[in-house]
């Protein structure tokens, strides 16, 4: 193939060429997909049968080919024959040495903001959990009411309606752990940022998870000795990596099963922003452990609030981890088959002049 029926095949975005009827005369293989058709089957058609748009385009055009000038058209819906209309960018130009020919990109909207797009889901978790917080907190007062009611109640009863009073506190608990959980979030105060030792903070997770819930749990440490210190909050540090055990305990069950804490260097790791910038960010730290992976039902949302995939879970602990780590200006990425979860937090070096080791 010629280099410019490389390109010609390879665009990303879907591209027709036009003759000087208005006619197709060659499609890309993006542009099938686009009007879900073959090229060989729309050659000769022409064009506006073909692209609907939802604005009169005819005479725009007929002057771009006359001036031998581009054409930008923003915000039409174009459909195909098949397809549903979708919000897309034109770009019209004359095809340079064919007398009459013209090309035309089409850039469905969808793709321009998919990026953006995200960040509204992120910020539609905010405004979610601050309902929650506004919520857990006027529920709390009402709920001590209720089961200081069945407490005074259980007193005069016979013993099977016991069993009733006694769901009734027993569930109420249930629902304030779940409302301590929420206020969690709003009282999340920003990292105290210090000269972090990591291997400090996977010990003393690591110890307090065997004496608990990872009792049954057989953890293994694998550090890099040379690791550099870490500029974090020991404290909220500590708090993710405590969830991040708690969740591969509890994916085990009761067999138990092993966890793997991982340290080690990598330079080049950094993180790229929207604006361009980045940052490095290159003490990476991995919790791999052996249990059964993530639910596939839920594998793209897990760091969402409210997302879980366990009976009593309040999906909470990951939305929590993935806060502090943003707000550690970190990243935090999961990779999950059978077998093989790995949580792989990635966070940056101390600088010079930060505040001295605080014990954790
Ligand atoms: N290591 C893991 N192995 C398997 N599943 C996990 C693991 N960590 C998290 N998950 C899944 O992600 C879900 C969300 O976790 P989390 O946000 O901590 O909420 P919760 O623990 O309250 O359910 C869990 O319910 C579980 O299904
Ligand atoms: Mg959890």
């Amino acid at each position: 193939m010629s280099p410019a029926a490389d390109i010609w095949a390879s665009l990303p975005v879907p591209a027709l060429l036009i003759d000087a009827d208005d006619r197709i005369l060659e499609i890309n293989a993006a542009a099938e997909g686009f009007l879900n058709v073959s090229a060989k089957s729309v050659v000769g058609v022409p064009i506006w049968d073909q692209v609907n748009v939802d604005s009169p385009l005819e005479e725009a055009f007929a002057r771009a080919r006359t001036y031998e000038t581009p054409l930008f058209v923003n915000d039409v819906d174009v459909g195909g024959g098949q397809r549903a209309p979708l919000q897309c960018a034109l770009q019209i130009a004359p095809l340079q040495g064919a007398p009459g020919q013209m090309i035309m990109l089409i850039s469905p909207r969808e793709l321009a903001g998919r990026i953006t797009q995200h960040d509204s889901v992120k910020s539609a978790a905010k405004s979610a959990i601050g309902m929650a917080e506004m919520l857990a907190h006027e529920i709390k007062n009402p709920l001590a009411g209720i089961t200081g009611a069945a407490q005074l109640l259980s007193m005069s009863l016979s013993k099977d309606d016991l069993e009733l009073t006694d769901l009734i506190v027993e569930e109420s608990r249930r629902i304030v752990k779940l409302l301590e959980q929420v206020e969690q979030f709003g009282n999340l105060s920003p990292p105290d940022f210090r000269e972090v030792n990591i291997h400090d903070v996977l010990d003393r997770a690591r110890r307090s998870a065997l004496l608990g819930f990872g009792a049954n749990m057989k953890i293994i440490e694998d550090y890099d000795p040379s690791l550099p210190m870490a500029q974090g909050d020991p404290d909220q540090l500590l708090q993710v990596v405590l969830n991040l055990l708690k969740n591969a305990s509890e994916a085990a069950g009761n067999d138990g099963g092993t966890i793997r804490l991982h340290s080690y260097f990598e330079h080049s790791f950094r993180l790229r922003r929207a604006d361009g910038t980045g940052r490095s960010l290159p003490l990476q730290v991995e919790i791999i452990d052996d249990g059964p992976g993530l639910p596939e039902a839920i594998k793209a949302d897990v760091f969402d609030p409210f997302v879980s995939g366990r009976e009593n879970g309040t999906g909470l602990g990951l939305a929590l981890v993935s806060k502090i780590i943003s707000d550690h200006g970190g990243s935090i990425s999961v990779t999950s088959v059978p077998g093989k979860t790995v949580f792989r937090l990635s966070l940056a070096r101390a600088p010079k002049q930060t505040k001295p080791k605080k014990e954790v």
